[in-house]
């Protein structure tokens, strides 16, 4: 089968999806008068983001990420639809209210679970709803969700009808280019074709298999072949939709290069372990005239303030958050003793602007 023929009237690739939120947002964090919709001053909003990733993409490190970069695509977490619907919300989906634009990933497959949630993702100010079909982990699959939903095109289909009708956010899919050994490229494709069927327009595609048997998660990251040559071709075939590639991707050069061929480029672990890489991406792919004045030190010194200030309404320790910004000095002399200092639990007694004395101290 064929896909391209149906979508030929629909927006051109990158265009805004749908109107965004307007004031929406029910969290202390992210009330409904703050939160705010940043306007993409690129052709697509989805140009650049930061990848979901557990346990390091947090409301803490989302909020260092955007001291470094003010039009970047942020993404939570994986938050199972579970976790949304039987558990504390607050706890799972309260953000700052300067995140935006930040988008909640959901990890779930009933549709009708999914549809609720997609609800509340808009009722707490989120500016994207976004499915994960990429996760390998046997944790998510005896869940049935994740990755193995790549098998299950019609079902994605019906969950992503379901997030579209309950609310107006952009509702996206991220997966991989196909699990196990299906290395064929009419998979992705007929999966692509399938869910954009029921409405999707925007697919973040990490460009390796999931191997689902005998694979860590963390070695489905690492051992799967990258093939960007079919995302491109996701591209080709379906120009109308919003393809964003992800999958080690390092450095500026490489971006640029992805950038020629795709509507956008995620960057998971390079932009946790290397955030400075982040610096001038508002000014290089973003639009933005204003040379950079942002220093590592201001930004050390931004998050000391609300490290304090974290500690003091939210009793959350400095070390919760300092570790999400080790990377900050990555490759500059003394950096290491830098991190030793900030990830020093004998520390933890003292104020993150005491902490921060000592870390420039000991550079
Ligand atoms: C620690 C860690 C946790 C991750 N958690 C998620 C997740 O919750 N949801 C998801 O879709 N992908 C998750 N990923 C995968 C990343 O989003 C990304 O697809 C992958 O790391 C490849 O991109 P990269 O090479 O730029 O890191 C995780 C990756 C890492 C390193």
């Amino acid at each position: 089968m064929r896909w391209p023929t149906a979508w030929r009237s629909r927006p051109e690739p990158g265009s805004p999806l749908r109107s965004p939120p307007r004031g929406v947002g029910s969290s202390n964090e992210a009330p409904r008068d703050n939160a705010r919709v940043t306007e993409p001053i690129s052709p697509s909003p989805w140009r650049l983001s930061v990848a979901p990733m557990l346990d390091w993409t947090d409301k803490h490190c989302r909020t260092f990420h955007r001291k470094i970069t003010r039009h970047t695509r942020l993404y939570t977490e994986m938050v199972n639809s579970g976790a949304i619907l039987h558990g504390d919300q607050e706890r799972h989906l309260a953000f700052n209210a300067d995140e935006h634009p930040v988008a909640l990933q959901l990890g779930g497959s009933d549709p009708a679970d999914l549809g609720a949630c997609a609800r509340v993702a808009e009722r707490f100010g989120y500016d994207e709803v976004n499915l994960n079909c990429g996760c390998p982990s046997e944790r998510v699959q005896k869940g049935a969700f994740g990755a193995c939903l790549m098998a299950e095109a019609p079902l994605v289909a019906d969950g992503v009808k379901a997030m579209r009708d309950a609310c107006s956010l952009p509702v996206t899919v991220k997966h991989r280019i196909g699990i196990d050994r299906i290395e064929r490229y009419e998979f992705v494709r007929d999966f692509v074709g399938t869910v954009a069927d029921a409405g999707c327009e925007v697919f973040i595609v990490h460009a390796r298999n999931a191997w689902l048997q005998g694979l860590s998660p963390k070695e489905n990251r690492d051992i799967p072949p990258l093939r960007y040559e079919l995302v491109y071709q996701l591209k080709r075939e379906f120009p109308h939709l919003t393809i964003v590639i992800n999958g080690g991707i390092k450095t500026n050069a490489e971006i640029e290069t992805h950038l020629q061929h795709v509507d956008g480029v995620m960057v998971g672990r390079e932009a946790y372990h290397n955030p400075w890489l982040m610096h001038d991406w508002d000014q290089r792919f973003w639009g933005e005239t204003e040379p950079s004045a942002l220093t590592r030190e201001a930004v050390e010194a931004e998050m000391v303030a609300y490290m304090a200030q974290q500690m003091q309404t939210a009793a959350v320790p400095w070390a919760h958050m300092a570790r999400h910004m080790l990377g900050l000095r990555h490759g500059l002399a003394g950096a290491r003793r830098w991190r030793q200092v900030w990830s020093d639990h004998k520390l933890k007694a003292l104020s993150p602007l005491e902490v921060s004395r000592l870390a420039a101290q000991a550079q």
